[in-house]
């Protein structure tokens, strides 16, 4: 069997204006057919309306950057998964580092929303990822192993639907990198328990995120566990997210 295309997704966070957005995807359009990875655009939510216009004619696919761990109701703020379907919305973040830190959000939140999510055909995009006190205190493979076990005890044999990313909180935004023997490292942990769990799990892809850039995503996209990227700083410029997109197509 061949190997899946790399999945390549770019975090926008709270980044963007209509304007830009236009930008971005007129810069992007103009050469993506050419592409052999997958690729994708996790936008603010106030922005799913157009980039799911802007991106109809084009390979990249949309998602969202969180979810609702609730189906409908008085949850003032909150987005649910069908809320987010009606914009086609293919994939969504869920417990981004981010958003375990300045949310509160604990891995048993977090597994509910992956629930929330797959009820509808959303593929989440679960994010695990240790802190640089854990990795100094030996605990990294502890730490990531707690986190996607949540998300397996509640979600059982429809673990092979999600995606999984190796986010190191200290390489987010920082400018530091895994090396690739790093994230390698983690990555086979990852999917030996994803292995584990459902013997189906072969087709998840293990994508790495922090500070992933045109410079160093070819030697960490050339590991055998890292499927495709999640980035953030550099998915914010179309010519730096289409380099990106290029070196996963090798
Ligand atoms: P940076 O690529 O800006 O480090 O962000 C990574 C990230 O958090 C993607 O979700």
């Amino acid at each position: 069997m061949s190997k899946p295309l790399k999945l390549m997704v770019g975090n926008w966070k709270m980044h963007g204006d209509l304007s830009a957005n236009a930008a971005f995807v007129a810069g992007l359009t103009a050469e993506v057919s050419e592409l052999s990875c997958r690729a994708a655009l996790c936008v603010p939510t106030v922005y799913l309306a157009q980039m799911q216009d802007l991106l109809a004619a084009s390979p990249v696919e949309l998602g969202a950057q969180d979810v609702s761990a609730h189906e409908a109701g008085a949850y003032t703020g909150e987005v649910s998964a069908q809320m987010l379907r009606d914009f086609s919305v293919r994939y969504a973040i869920v417990g981004h580092s981010e958003r375990r830190l300045f949310h509160a959000e604990t891995d048993a939140l977090v597994a509910v929303k992956v629930q929330r999510a797959l009820a509808v055909g959303i593929t989440p995009i679960v994010c695990v990822g240790e802190s640089l006190t854990e990795r100094e205190a030996g605990q990294t493979e502890a730490v990531v192993k707690r986190q996607l076990a949540a998300v397996i005890q509640a979600n059982g044999h429809c673990i092979s639907e999600i995606v999984v990313a190796y986010e190191p909180v200290w390489a987010i935004g920082t400018g530091l990198t895994a090396s690739p023997e790093q994230a390698q490292q983690v990555h086979a942990v990852l999917r030996t328990q994803l292995l584990a769990a459902s013997s189906h799990a072969d087709r998840v892809a293990v994508l790495y995120g922090g500070s992933m850039t045109p410079h160093n995503a070819a030697d960490l996209l050339a590991q055998p566990d890292v499927d495709g990227g999640l980035i953030g700083g550099a998915s914010l410029k179309a010519p730096d997210f289409l380099s990106l997109l290029k070196a996963a197509s090798r």
